[in-house]
């Protein structure tokens, strides 16, 4: 029995050393940040421009425990990202930015109320999956949950050369576009009371 119990508790612990670094689930702390930020995704406001280069955003919120939360999430995901880790690794648009993380350059500046971010890529693809990512950060804190499960398209292979600079805002009191007519446009299914929820009750699968 003891033989047995030993055996079992070393091949686990091989097992998880053997475990490849994308396999290795979100820390509690960083998986509870995100939904609070989803949860509370109408009291954050949010600004994008793109550039030539990639874009800058603004993100803020007058709660001040939301604006924390944003600044330790960007912490998170930029520590997770630096050490090798995967997020979202279902979704084209992150596994596409993973893969190319070496060439983008991240600049993170704490405001008052929130943080301004400036993201470049060195490579023609790192600029478009820069502001792919710049996008896809505006339908989270315009949407909230129901973004939540949507898989987002990979834009480097398809991409002759990067957007003309604009800048588009999204604030946290948008609808949800996902609604129209009542269905979403993603995986999720159908919007608002089908979605919100159900989203959280799945697997984060990052
Ligand atoms: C599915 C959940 C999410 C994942 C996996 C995720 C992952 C990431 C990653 C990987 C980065 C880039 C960090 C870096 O380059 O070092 C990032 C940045 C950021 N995320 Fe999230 N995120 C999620 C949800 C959210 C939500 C719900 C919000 C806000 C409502 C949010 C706000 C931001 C902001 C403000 C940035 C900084 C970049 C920018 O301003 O464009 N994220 N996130």
């Amino acid at each position: 029995m003891k033989t047995s119990l030993s055996l079992l508790i070393v091949s686990v612990a091989a097992g998880a050393l053997a475990a490849p670094a994308f396999a290795q689930g979100l820390p509690p702390e960083a998986h509870d940040n995100i939904h609070r930020l989803f949860d509370q995704h109408a009291a954050v406001q949010r600004s994008v421009t793109l550039t030539a280069t990639g874009y800058t955003a603004l993100t803020e919120s007058d709660d001040p425990e939301i604006a924390r939360t944003l600044r330790a999430h960007v912490q998170q995901m930029r520590e997770r990202l630096d050490s090798g880790l995967a997020v979202r690794r279902w979704d084209p648009a992150y596994d596409e930015m993973v893969r190319h993380y070496k060439d983008l350059d991240l600049k993170v500046e704490p405001t008052a109320k929130g943080l301004r971010v400036v993201m470049t890529g060195k490579t023609p693809a790192a600029v478009k999956i820069a502001q792919n990512h710049a996008q896809i950060v505006s339908k989270f804190v315009a949407k909230g949950w129901p973004e939540h499960d949507v898989k987002h398209p990979a834009v480097a292979a398809s991409a002759p050369a990067p957007a003309a600079p604009k800048e588009n805002t999204a604030t946290g009191g948008a609808q949800c576009g996902n609604c129209g007519g009542g269905k979403s446009g993603g995986e999720s299914g159908s919007c608002a009371g089908n979605c919100g929820r159900a989203a959280e009750k799945q697997a984060e699968r990052k």
